[in-house]
């Protein structure tokens, strides 16, 4: 599952027309407001951010920080047959845009979906400046992705974190 999207053309477009220019595998990419979201599969996007970030990484924070439900924000997943295996959500703030919750399972790592889910993301949202409190072992990442440091490091729930940002029309 490496499907080519063609991320270039759909900046800026209405999300119906994004979605259905990504949907190259229909069981394979995902986007949708959290009450658009089958109630299995939100429970297996919940699961894994969990699985992940509390557990993996041994960390005790509320992932669910209410932000999944505003009405604005939006969650990209990739299934794999019956899994979700990679996700991110992306909050609208008045005059932020902030990618978050990137996510891939330990199982499914280094297939680049983690990398396709941003890249998609920047599909969505178009030519705004986007923020992101990444983990320090990650700015590597990141910077391959577009981003630049913003701040200082800081630390949030144990975890050394930096604030990155892509500027608008990268
Ligand atoms: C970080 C994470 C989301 C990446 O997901 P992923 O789907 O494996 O990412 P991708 O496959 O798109 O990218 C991984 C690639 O980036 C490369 N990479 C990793 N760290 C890098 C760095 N510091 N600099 C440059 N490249 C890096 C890897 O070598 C890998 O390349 P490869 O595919 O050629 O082997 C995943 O490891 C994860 O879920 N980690 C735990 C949760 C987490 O920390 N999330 C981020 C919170 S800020």
């Amino acid at each position: 599952m490496q499907p080519v999207w063609p991320w270039a053309e759909v900046r800026q477009t209405p999300i119906q027309a994004v979605y259905d220019l990504l949907m190259p595998d229909e069981s394979a990419f995902h986007v949708a407001r959290i009450t658009d979201i089958d109630p299995v599969i939100l429970y297996k996007i919940l699961q894994l951010r969990m699985d992940v970030f509390i557990v993996e990484q041994d960390c005790a924070y509320a992932d669910m920080d209410g932000r999944d439900v505003d009405p604005t924000t939006q969650h990209l997943w990739i299934t794999d047959r019956d899994d979700v295996v990679s996700t991110i959500r992306i909050l609208h703030d008045r005059d932020v845009v902030e990618f978050g919750r990137i996510v891939t399972a330990k199982s499914a790592r280094g297939r680049g979906l983690s990398r396709q889910l941003i890249e998609a993301a920047f599909g969505l949202v178009g030519n705004v400046e986007v923020w992101i409190g990444a983990q320090a072992q990650h700015e590597g990442w990141y910077e391959s992705l577009g981003f630049v440091r913003s701040g200082p490091n800081y630390l949030e729930d144990d975890i050394v974190h930096l604030p990155m940002t892509s500027p608008a029309g990268r």
